[in-house]
């Protein structure tokens, strides 16, 4: 995603701003004023959703769970927006077979009922 406070694409405020309305989102409370909502409709709905509930083709995970990669903080929140962190994950060629990734590849599948 898109690094807005590193890249100067939003104000601080407005980076508090849509961090409160990302808050709200997963904790399903109210949030005062519609500066973060625009903010969100106009910057993060493409990738996570309108309603937060994430994008799978982008790989943008929810904002509207608990669950949290890098923390539900508002603080955490604040810094992804800023500066954000990317996943990566390590290679296994090499560490596991063919034949080994094969087989955890037909179980992870399975785990998505298949989809
Ligand atoms: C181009 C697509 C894209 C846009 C636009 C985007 N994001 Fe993201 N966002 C992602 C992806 C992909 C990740 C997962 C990062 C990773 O680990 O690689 C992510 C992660 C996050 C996380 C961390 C979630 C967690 O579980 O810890 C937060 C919070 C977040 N985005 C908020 C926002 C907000 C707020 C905006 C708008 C200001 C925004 N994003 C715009 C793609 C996007």
């Amino acid at each position: 995603m898109p690094a807005f406070g590193a890249d100067e694409l939003l104000e601080k405020d407005q980076i508090e701003a849509v961090a409160d309305y990302v808050l709200s989102l997963s904790t399903q409370t109210a949030v005062a004023g519609a500066v973060g909502v625009e903010l969100y409709a106009e910057n993060c709905a493409s990738c996570h959703g309108g309603a937060g509930e994430g994008g799978r083709e982008f790989g943008a995970p929810s904002l509207a769970d608990q669950i949290w990669l890098y923390g539900g903080e508002k603080a955490d929140i604040v810094a992804q927006i800023t500066k954000p962190r990317h996943g990566v994950m390590p290679a296994w060629t090499g560490r596991l077979d063919d034949t080994t990734i094969k087989m955890l590849a037909v179980y992870v599948h399975a785990l998505g009922g298949g989809e």
